[in-house]
């Protein structure tokens, strides 16, 4: 029998700035679904990174299922009154519309799900991001599923040696394309380089693989909330399930992606490049110039339904390394102040005052003759072709 796994999350106000959620507000969301989920979910869990509160499901109702998003979004509505409350900063921000519509997304959460066909024993680990976008997993679900150096399975293991299939969305334009590797792997990375446009979608097993043929094997949330609300309104930091063992990268495989401190756009009003920093729960609140960026991973078993663990699986001193470059990256790019590439490209930023200096300064620019000399001969050269 089919299980579903609905990750779905959401920024509901945190204090004191963007920096973490509140107890009182974690617990309404999770007496919420502890309530009202009853008949529906089978388990459930509750966590949080940064300012995100992530309700972690599991049910037989398919992906997509309006009664399950519903559930998380009433969750939301409940802890956003809290917040409310206690007048937490950007209280109820992510939930973008004043009422649910039959499907979450594009209401704000953030969305990562998967229908699955349950091993035996059902290992996966989610992984929770704050002060970045979905672009962030390209790298490390990459290294996971492709990279031999990172994941040797992909070499020693009979079942992992045809590799897998991706699934890759163009976000800007809406579009998808499916990938294999190590087949295109070269165009696969053509893309996901452009992290910011083209992002890691799913990941599924190969027709060929013996224990678990054509599967969906990781899932990441996509959720651009700059473009559902048409202005900026927080940065849609992204979810990750992967599913792990017997055929697919070992738990440890997994956790190798994130022992480089990669470097992801998001951070201080959005519109900063810094060092991903995997944490363990208890570090997993944004100080240092509202960050920087991080990354928890929780550890599960699936089995009839219910759910074992979360172990904190970035809580261990084999990742301290990761945490002193991040450090140490940090250090570097902050002395850079509002420069590239420390800031992002003009296009890319989350708040920008570019527009109001320009409007500011109308007219009051002056015409460098010999450059637009230059130019005009281009230009006509161009017309010319
Ligand atoms: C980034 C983030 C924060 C805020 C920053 C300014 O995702 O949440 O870095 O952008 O603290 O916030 P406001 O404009 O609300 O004062
Ligand atoms: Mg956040
Ligand atoms: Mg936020």
């Amino acid at each position: 029998m089919k299980v579903t796994i609905s990750h779905i999350k959401a920024d509901i106000g945190s204090l004191p700035g963007h920096t973490t959620v509140y107890g009182p507000v974690v617990d309404e969301v999770g007496s919420y679904v502890k309530k009202n989920g009853e008949g529906l979910i089978s388990d459930f869990h509750i966590s949080s990174v940064g300012d995100d509160i992530q309700i972690t499901m599991i049910h037989d109702r398919g992906v997509d299922s309006p009664e399950v998003h519903e559930l998380a979004w009433n969750a939301f509505k409940a802890g956003t009154s809290v917040a409310k409350k206690y007048g937490l900063y950007g209280a109820g921000q992510d939930l973008l519309k004043d009422s649910f519509s039959g499907n979450i997304k594009g209401m704000g959460p953030g969305i990562a799900e998967m229908e699955i066909t349950p091993r035996k024993s059902e290992p996966f680990i989610v992984y929770m991001m704050d002060k970045t976008e979905p672009g962030a997993f390209n790298f490390p679900i990459f290294k996971m599923f492709a990279d031999p150096y990172n994941t040797p399975g992909l070499v020693i293991d009979t079942n992992m040696h045809d590799g897998f299939r991706f699934e890759v969305w163009d976000i800007v334009e809406a579009k998808k394309i499916f990938l294999d590797c190590p087949e295109h792997m070269y165009d696969l990375l053509g893309l996901i380089g452009s992290k910011s446009r083209y992002v890691i979608k799913r990941v599924y097993t190969k027709k060929s693989h013996e224990k678990l043929p054509d599967e969906n094997v990781a899932v990441i949330s996509t959720d651009k909330l700059s473009f559902i609300a048409g202005e900026y309104v927080g940065k849609d930091d992204p979810a990750g399930i992967v599913r792990i063992q017997s055929g697919l990268p070992a738990s440890g495989e997994a956790m190798e992606a994130f022992s480089f401190p990669y470097m992801v756009s998001g951070w201080m009003r959005g519109s900063f490049n810094g060092p991903l920093m995997p944490v363990g729960l208890k570090d997993a609140k944004m100080s240092r110039f509202d960050g920087p960026p991080k990354v928890i991973g929780l550890g599960f078993v699936l089995k009839d339904g219910k759910l074992a663990g979360p172990v904190d699986m970035f809580d261990d001193p084999a990742f301290d390394g990761a945490r002193r470059t991040a450090t140490q990256v940090v250090d570097y790019l902050r002395r850079m102040g509002p420069f590239e590439p420390h800031r992002l490209p003009e296009d890319e930023m989350e708040y920008t005052s570019l527009p109001r200096v320009l409007e500011k300064f109308k007219g009051k620019f002056e015409v460098i003759e010999s450059q637009s000399k230059k130019r005009e001969v281009k230009l006509s050269t161009k017309d010319v072709d």
